[in-house]
């Protein structure tokens, strides 16, 4: 089912409401199809709920104008507007930075919390200068080049050239994306705040993910991350990348649900 709230952001929901919710925020640049697997797999006894991130898949980007603390109020305004009854919030990457802050400002309206490939640190200069290149390659040469560009990284050698991973898909989707909204997330994330020194608050069970080859967020990186919160678990995901739900979508499956069973049974 499709549902849009505030300037249309897209919301996806699948399962029944009864059921623990989980909020999942997919990574950049790409939508809530970043999920489908999980979703598939989950939604038998789990409220799953994705939406498309301001700026990208059908969510507009509106003037273009985008922060992070934008995305958090989006968060805020799903989980009101949806009624959602202290849901476990899920991100990759930018939807990890985003869940980081959510964090920061709201943490007890979550009941858990699953990072995917993600950091609380922000932007140092360089990133930021990758950042500033990645407008100006958008301004000069389309969304496309960018796209083409930037994520090859994100996914595991193995994984481009495996038929069962849909990089291609992926692509395409993303390449057809609304130039405004990619430019807003970039500028969103290189102005992001630094959430590193609010992990040891972080009270709820929480689950880290890597993939084992992701160079974005390296696993020695994560498990430091994972080491900063009292309760939390850290996977390393084998055959994957920085884009683990997709790359390795059974594994990853495997994890957040025994996660959600050890946690969450009898809610
Ligand atoms: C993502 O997957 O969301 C991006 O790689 C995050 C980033 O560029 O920092």
């Amino acid at each position: 089912m499709i549902y849009t709230i505030n300037n249309k952001i897209s919301i996806y929901q699948s399962g029944e409401p009864k059921n623990k919710a989980i909020l999942f925020i997919h990574g950049f640049p790409y939508d809530h199809n970043m999920w489908e697997k999980q979703v598939e797999e989950l939604k038998s006894a789990y409220h799953c709920v994705t939406y498309d991130i301001r700026g990208l898949g059908s969510s507009p980007a509106g003037d273009g104008q985008l922060t992070m603390e934008s995305f958090v109020d989006d968060v805020e305004s799903i989980i009101d507007s949806l009624k959602l009854e202290r849901p476990v919030l899920c991100g990759l990457s930018m939807g990890g930075y985003i869940a980081f802050r959510c964090m920061e400002r709201m943490q007890d309206k979550f009941s858990g919390l699953i990072i995917c490939d993600s950091k609380p640190e922000a932007d140092n200069n360089e990133a930021k200068l990758r950042r500033a290149s990645g407008i100006k390659t958008i301004n000069t040469e389309g969304v496309q080049k960018f796209v083409e560009d930037f994520v090859p990284g994100c996914f595991a050698p193995g994984s481009i050239s495996n038929s069962k991973i849909p990089y291609e898909e992926v692509l395409n989707r993303s390449m057809k994306f609304d130039p405004k909204g990619v430019k807003g997330c970039l500028l969103a994330m290189l102005s992001r705040t630094d959430t590193t020194s609010y992990l040891s608050q972080i009270k709820i069970p929480t689950l880290i993910i890597c993939g084992e080859d992701d160079k974005l967020t390296p696993p020695e990186v994560m498990k430091l991350t994972s080491e900063s919160i009292t309760h939390s678990e850290f996977f390393i995901i084998p055959e994957a990348g920085h884009m683990t739900p997709i790359e390795n979508p059974k594994f990853v499956n495997k994890v957040i649900l025994n996660f959600l069973k050890k946690h969450f049974a009898r809610e």
